[in-house]
């Protein structure tokens, strides 16, 4: 199923490796705040280490403009995984140039180096030919283990793999074959459950998943705009009006597949606070607003998932971050927990429910991509995956 070379496929004695990861995570007053993606990155890292190589990582962070700044510093990624590793680690406040140069070339095996923001450097999201060939020259072997990144076409991510042996991690391998069979060969019936604010993110989605799969649960902000296409009022819900029509297409091609929630929980405010009630679906009052799928909902979306061979999920059911409309998302994330199915979840809110409610566990395969997998549930091709090399 995945036929791209991996770093089984490669000696790496005495090698120096490029390592491209996915550290874009969040960081507060220069401490790291959750080190999921970190963590994800490791069999990777001790698998090389293991072999001799020395290590020469890079990866983004946020989405700094116009240059370094230093809250999107690499350092304070770096000296966390030194804690991690339990070894040093060593960072260079550059991408390419002397100081890197030197620095890559100073690697004995075993060591590890951590680059600076690839952002920083005004070549990256361009796929800078000559960045590429500058990022190539520090190292014998790229690695790609930034599955989170794989659906940009930057230099670090994309041109660079041009110019040595590329070949996937183990993370990269991992997510794209779970995403990857999901998709291709889904073990049936196969539930998508699709949440989250807005259609417009989600239109590609949403139009594969009605070709592949047998039920597409929609829930969330998006499902309010499904709802005025089929010309229900929905009083001061978030509406995106610039989408009905493509709502009222997605609507005729589903057909029974795709289902909307059948009760919401209203609120007269925005706030946690807000006076608050069920309703089944019917034309939502002035002044109201939907913040949540309702009992029933869940209730029949729970039974479609119970059955299910394969579950994908995407998108909260509700407007999670407030704990009295966030019990639309937990039930659903109960019931996916909880069903005999392959289960796989993206998105940042959805593995949140997961894993605040201690769910985790009992999940097949956690996605650590927010773009990148819901590219592949497009069934788009990620350019950072067919830069690899072909397994034949
Ligand atoms: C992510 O967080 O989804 C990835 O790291 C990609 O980040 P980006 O959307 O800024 O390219």
């Amino acid at each position: 199923m995945f036929n791209k070379k991996t770093i089984r496929d490669i000696d790496f004695r005495g090698k120096r490796v490029l390592v491209r990861v996915d550290f874009n995570v969040p960081i507060k007053e220069g401490k790291v705040k959750d080190d999921t993606r970190i963590r994800a990155a490791l069999p990777t890292l001790n698998y090389l280490l293991d072999r001799g190589a020395s290590l020469i990582l890079c990866s983004h962070l946020g989405r700094p403009k116009g240059g370094p700044s230093p809250e999107f510093s690499m350092k304070p990624v770096a000296d966390y995984l030194a804690g991690l590793m339990g070894k040093p680690v060593a960072f260079v406040g550059n991408l390419v140039g002397p100081d890197v140069t030197a620095a890559a070339q100073a690697l004995k095996p075993g060591e590890i180096l951590v680059l600076e923001n690839t952002r920083f450097h005004p070549g990256e999201t361009k796929n800078d030919p000559e960045l590429s060939e500058q990022l190539a020259r520090l190292a014998d072997v790229y690695v790609n283990d930034a599955f989170g990144s794989a659906h940009r076409a930057h230099a670090s991510t994309e041109g660079v793999a041009h110019h040595l042996p590329a070949v996937a991690g183990f993370l990269m391998e991992r997510e794209i074959q779970y995403l990857g069979q999901a998709i291709a060969e889904p073990k049936r019936p196969f539930v998508a459950i699709l949440g989250g604010a807005k259609i417009s993110d989600k239109i590609g989605v949403i139009r594969n998943l009605l070709k592949i799969a047998d039920h597409v649960l929609i829930g969330g902000g998006m499902a309010n705009t499904f709802f005025k296409a089929q010309g229900y009022p929905v009083g001061d819900s978030l509406v995106e009006d610039e989408a009905l029509d493509t709502a009222r297409e997605l609507l005729a091609m589903g057909g029974t597949r795709l289902r909307l929630p059948i009760d919401v929980v209203i609120a007269d405010r925005f706030e946690n606070e807000a006076e608050s009630r069920v309703m089944p679906m019917a034309p939502v009052p002035d002044g109201w607003r939907i913040l949540d799928i309702g009992p029933e909902t869940a209730a029949a979306f729970r039974k479609v998932i119970a059955s299910a061979g394969t579950v994908v999920w995407n998108g909260p059911m509700g407007v999670f971050e407030m704990p009295n409309f966030a019990q639309g998302t937990y039930s659903i994330a109960q019931a996916v927990a909880s069903s005999g199915a392959t289960s796989i979840i993206g998105g940042g809110d959805s593995v949140a429910a997961v894993n605040q409610s201690g769910l985790a566990n009992k999940i097949t395969h956690i996605s650590t991509g927010g773009g990148a997998s819901l590219e592949m549930l497009e069934g788009l091709v990620l350019p950072g995956v067919a830069a690899l090399l072909d397994r034949n």
